[in-house]
């Protein structure tokens, strides 16, 4: 019989003794991610912006976008969330099983049809009160390439979130330490009356990720397109 190599006997034993791993299965989500966003649901009173008054991000009756949301964890919650009266549409580029109350597009995010896709799935109105952005790239094992793909997921889940989110709209996106995370950073400060990091419980420590909470969305005319039109140039930056 083959030996495990230590790196993945690592990982089975972490995920054994990982409570949010028994969590999960206990309460019928399909990845311990869930419990990420519903940390981020209830985020404490500091981080909530003037005007709103329920200190929930997502609420009954909201129209919301998942990208990055196979297996499903996230959009679990966001369905249970909004309610029968909500809207969840969810993306990604791996095929994964039907969520009750979702409509799913499988798609790769980078690939503008896909983001003219989801745009479409919201109705007449083509917005959404709340954006989560969980995309992590698939990885490739060399470092620098994921984290300039990781990046790119960002800027981009930013850049349709300055087009797609309805005024007053929220915004979860994982973000990772890199060269462009100040920018990020600095780009929602603009679109955004408040902006937080947030490293959830549920975030592995030795994961680099952080999630940047956007609230209180107002685009305006002084903020046009602040990222620039990435869908545009976006190969240049994947065919490293
Ligand atoms: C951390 S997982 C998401 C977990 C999910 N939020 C949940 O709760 O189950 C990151 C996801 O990003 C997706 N992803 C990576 N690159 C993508 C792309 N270009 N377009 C769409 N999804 C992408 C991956 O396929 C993966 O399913």
């Amino acid at each position: 019989m083959p030996q495990r190599r230590p790196s993945s006997a690592r990982w089975l034993q972490e995920h054994r003794d990982d409570p949010y791993v028994a969590a999960a299965k206990r309460d019928g989500y399909r990845s311990r991610a869930a419990y990420k966003l519903l940390e981020l649901q209830t985020f404490p009173k500091e981080h909530r912006h003037p005007g709103m008054a329920s200190g929930l991000l997502i609420q009954p009756g909201m129209t919301v976008v998942d990208l990055g949301a196979a297996p499903g964890g996230w959009t679990q919650v966001a369905t249970q969330l909004v309610g029968p009266r909500g809207r969840v549409v969810a993306a990604d580029i791996l095929p994964f099983a039907p969520v009750a109350g979702a409509e799913i597009i499988v798609g790769d995010f980078l690939d503008e049809t896909v983001a003219r896709q989801i745009e479409a799935a919201l109705g007449v109105s083509g917005q959404a009160q709340v954006i989560l952005s969980d995309m992590a790239p698939n990885m490739s094992g060399i470092p620098c390439v994921d984290q300039a793909r990781g990046e790119l997921l960002a800027e981009m889940a930013l850049q349709f979130a300055e087009t797609t989110l309805c005024p007053g709209g929220s915004l979860v996106l994982k973000v990772f330490q890199g060269s462009s995370f100040h920018t990020i950073v600095s780009q929602a400060r603009l679109l955004f009356a408040r902006v937080k990091l947030i490293k959830p419980r549920a975030s592995r420590d030795r994961s680099s990720e952080q999630y940047l909470l956007g609230l209180g969305f107002h685009r305006s005319s002084s903020t046009p397109n602040t990222i620039g039109d990435r869908h545009a140039d976006h190969s240049a930056g994947l065919d490293i």
